[in-house]
């Protein structure tokens, strides 16, 4: 894993929009994984801002998300389909027919073949963006007693519920998801995984110093071998 600590978001959104903005110029036509949450949001301003300059396009981008809620309309204001259009996909000139979002409304074998299908059809996923959970999760795989494959209907932890419920002020916050399996996100070409803040300090020591465990999923990145993750000092203060 190569670590790159950094004084702040706005720090981190710059760098690994940069990495981005370069790969993509050199790659028009890649796969990229993207995914939700307030950690990723300064790194989709740096790229609308440098869409916006002129100095990328998202026209031959195809991409894929980590995760959905179940039960949840797709167009609901908390979905994450709709927080990566606001985020992201609206912003750039991305085509919408290059856009893939597990459906988690759909039944959750034929989703998970579907979403494998897509992913194996486009070539596989270039680079992959992660955020890490409290409890080190990564997308939705919660802590548990063995690592995952393709993507699956997952019953969300307590943790999970109590950092995301703020975002549902007028529906109860789902506690299931359909999210991408660790062995999806491990054949990822290239992971980028951006931690900020001291409420990720213990999840991510246990990535980087722990043993590789199912019980803090994110560990399973020291088996990748192109990691880059981007920490702020506070993220990093365990380190
Ligand atoms: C989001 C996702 C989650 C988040 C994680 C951190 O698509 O899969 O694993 O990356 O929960 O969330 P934030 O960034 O809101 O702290």
């Amino acid at each position: 894993m190569e670590i790159r600590i950094l004084k702040n978001e706005a720090e981190i959104g710059a760098a690994a929009g940069k990495l981005y903005v370069d790969y993509i110029n050199a790659n028009p036509d890649c796969v990229l994984g993207f995914a939700t949450g307030a950690t990723p949001v300064p790194t989709y301003n740096f790229l609308v801002d440098e869409y916006n300059k002129g100095n990328v396009s998202f026209k031959g981008v195809k991409t894929f998300n980590l995760d959905e809620y179940c039960d949840l309309p797709k167009n609901h204001k908390n979905s994450y389909f709709t927080f990566m259009q606001e985020n992201l996909f609206s912003r750039v000139d991305l085509n919408q027919n290059n856009v893939d979002f597990l459906d988690g409304n759909a039944d959750p074998e034929t989703e998970s073949k579907r979403y494998a299908e897509a992913i194996k059809a486009k070539g596989g996923i270039d680079i992959q963006l992660l955020g890490i959970g409290r409890n080190g999760h990564i997308a939705f795989n919660e802590p548990s007693d063995k690592f995952t494959d393709e993507a699956w209907k997952v019953t969300l932890t307590q943790s999970t519920i109590d950092a995301n419920s703020i975002y549902f002020d007028d529906i109860p916050m789902p506690h299931y998801a359909m999210t991408m399996g660790i062995g999806s996100i491990m054949r990822s070409k290239k992971i980028i995984l951006i931690a900020t803040g001291s409420s990720k300090a213990e999840a991510v020591k246990n990535m980087i110093k722990g043993e590789v465990t199912p019980q803090c999923p994110a560990s399973v990145l020291q088996q990748h071998d192109d990691v880059v993750v981007f920490l702020d000092e506070a993220a990093a203060a365990l380190l």
